[in-house]
């Protein structure tokens, strides 16, 4: 029986032939590649062709992917190398800057680096790296350090003003956060993953963990997974809502993430990675659409625009990371027993030692699989899993236990804009008709099952969901909702509203979730206490009037 990898084997040999036949005809001209014709100052304009013979390990996918982006290929690397010039120029005094940007910094000078010597890049791809390094040169923040810069839980639509303790702006969005215990004191230690987009743009450039006691201030750790541009999966893709477990069974820290490919939402899949620390170096594990078999075949693909330099052409192929055509792409869809359900937004939640993985499943329906023992993947013998709040369109899960009740909070999909959330409960969260939902038909006549509850007001406080904290202390018991206040056009300076969320009547049929907000509460960790101001809304009961139609 031919494996996969023999079927990619194959796949190189037919590709060789290809190439073979496209010299014998003639039809592109040869050069060789810049590396070994140039130095890297010579000169910035290089013509690479899909001919490089001498590069044995090209494959017939990378032939229909540059045949496809015009047989020639010619790539300015200029202005790459200006920004790099800059960049390496900070290199002599980084330690003035705040860890979290000298990190940024070393990382986008090396994939710089590799870009500048490869000529298997775009134009695309040049482009975006020089604005990334451009981008992390402008963010670069001088350290200042303070361990206790905020005595209140710093709310805002703007991360300039929610600073790490070295003094930059916490990047980490569409996070999640756990609360473990510090060994050298037994006091509890807070870790918060999320997504780095201090580079302003969607696309992955990072996923930073950072620490705190008091959840007031926060230390940056690490860039746990970095874009590498040696690394198909970590490079021209686009990692989003990272969450992250503790396995107390094997002691492992297990991240997962939302991982597509640059351009497009259909990979649709979840990346994998684990440590021994949790700030430490994580292996990668691969990514993959939930329920996916264990066969190489049915891992590690996804979904490229053909041609990546074109404004106009949206036509998608399949690929493995390696580079090979996945030929049937049509039976992904088809076969979801081999292929796994398509999952997007998501979160992951830990009940006891059991944890659960609930994500968008597509544009109008969620769903729930349970994961493993090591939580590295989803468990299909362990629980069916099943969909749920069907035709409803919600996203940015986030759920928490609370008595009995399970309870989940999401938003309406609507991109970066914030919208009115809303929330549901379970008491059996492996049972596809326990939670609580408003039913209605669509046009089709098919139910549309909307999560019961209203949270916060018609925007969730400018937020959307992306976790929910459940802080334990000293027999006390209170619960931070986290969400992400989006600013679509400086993406990265997106700020954090994290409020105090109120879950009442636990004891009876029907509890009642709700948040109101007050920007300056905050928690005492060690005694458990939850410190809510009381703000009055200042406008609340006052007649509305103008003033003549002057504006007042
Ligand atoms: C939102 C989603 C975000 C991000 C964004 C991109 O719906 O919650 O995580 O994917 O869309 O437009």
């Amino acid at each position: 029986m031919l494996t996969h990898r023999h079927r990619a084997l194959l796949r190189v040999l037919r590709g060789s032939l290809f190439l073979l036949s496209l010299l014998t005809f003639g039809w592109m001209t040869v050069e060789l590649p810049r590396a070994a014709t140039q130095g890297a100052s010579q000169s910035n304009t290089v013509t690479t062709t899909t001919s490089q013979s001498s590069q044995s390990s090209t494959t017939d996918s990378n032939l229909v992917n540059q045949a496809a982006s015009k047989q020639t290929n010619t790539v300015d690397k200029t202005n790459l190398e200006k920004a790099l010039n800059s960049a390496k120029a900070l290199t002599g005094h980084l330690s003035d800057y705040a860890t979290i940007s000298q990190t940024l910094l070393k990382t986008a000078i090396s994939n710089g680096e590799i870009l500048d010597k490869s000529t298997k890049f775009s134009q695309t791809d040049i482009d975006q790296q020089t604005k990334v390094i451009n981008t992390t040169i402008d963010k670069m923040v001088k350290r200042n350090y303070d361990a206790n810069r905020y005595d209140s839980v710093p709310v805002g639509y703007n991360n300039q003003n929610q600073l790490d303790t070295e003094g930059a702006p916490i990047q980490a969005h569409g996070g999640g956060v756990i609360q473990t215990t510090d060994p050298s004191n037994g006091q509890p230690i807070y870790y918060w993953v999320g997504e780095d987009k201090s580079h302003n743009n969607a696309f992955f450039n990072g996923i930073n963990l950072y620490s705190s006691k008091d959840l007031k201030n926060w230390t940056y750790v690490n860039t746990i997974l970095k874009p590498d541009a040696n690394n198909s999966a970590l490079f021209d893709v686009i990692m989003e809502r990272p969450k992250i477990l503790y396995n107390a069974k094997n002691k492992q820290f297990v991240v997962w993430a939302h991982w597509e490919r640059q351009g497009n939402y259909s990979s649709s899949q979840v990346a994998v990675a684990t440590s021994s620390q949790a700030g430490g170096e994580y292996h990668f594990l691969g990514h993959w659409r939930p329920g996916a078999g264990t066969d190489s075949k049915y891992r590690n693909w996804g979904v490229k625009l053909l041609n990546s330099d074109s404004k106009t052409d949206t036509q998608t192929t399949a690929f493995y990371d390696d580079g090979t055509k996945l030929n049937d792409y049509q039976n992904v869809t088809k076969d979801t027993d081999n292929w796994g359900t398509p999952s997007r937004d998501f979160t992951l939640f830990q009940d006891g030692s059991d944890a659960y993985i609930i994500s968008t499943e597509s544009g109008t329906t969620m769903r729930i699989y349970k994961l493993n023992a090591d939580y590295t993947d989803v468990d299909k013998t362990a629980m069916k899993s099943y969909e749920l709040f069907t035709n409803a369109r919600r996203e940015a899960p986030a759920v928490v236990k609370a008595g009995d009740y399970y309870v989940i909070a999401t938003s309406q999909q609507s991109g970066w804009s914030p919208n009115q959330g809303r929330y549901s409960y379970t008491k059996d969260i492996t049972d596809p008709n326990g939670w609580k939902v408003t039913t209605t038909q669509n046009s089709a006549g098919e139910d549309i099952n909307t999560p019961f509850g209203l949270l916060g007001d018609n925007s969730t406080y400018h937020s959307q969901p992306t976790n929910i904290l459940k802080v334990n202390q000293n027999g006390q018991t209170n619960y931070i909702y986290m969400g992400d206040s989006w600013l679509p056009s400086t993406i990265g300076e997106s700020g954090y509203i994290w409020l105090p969320l109120k879950i009442s009547g636990l004891e009876g049929n029907s509890p009642q979730v709700s948040m109101d907000y007050t920007p300056d509460w905050s928690i005492d960790t060690l005694s458990g206490k939850l410190d809510v101001p009381n703000y009055p809304l200042l406008s609340k009961n006052k007649p509305a009037t103008s003033k003549g139609g002057k504006r007042c």
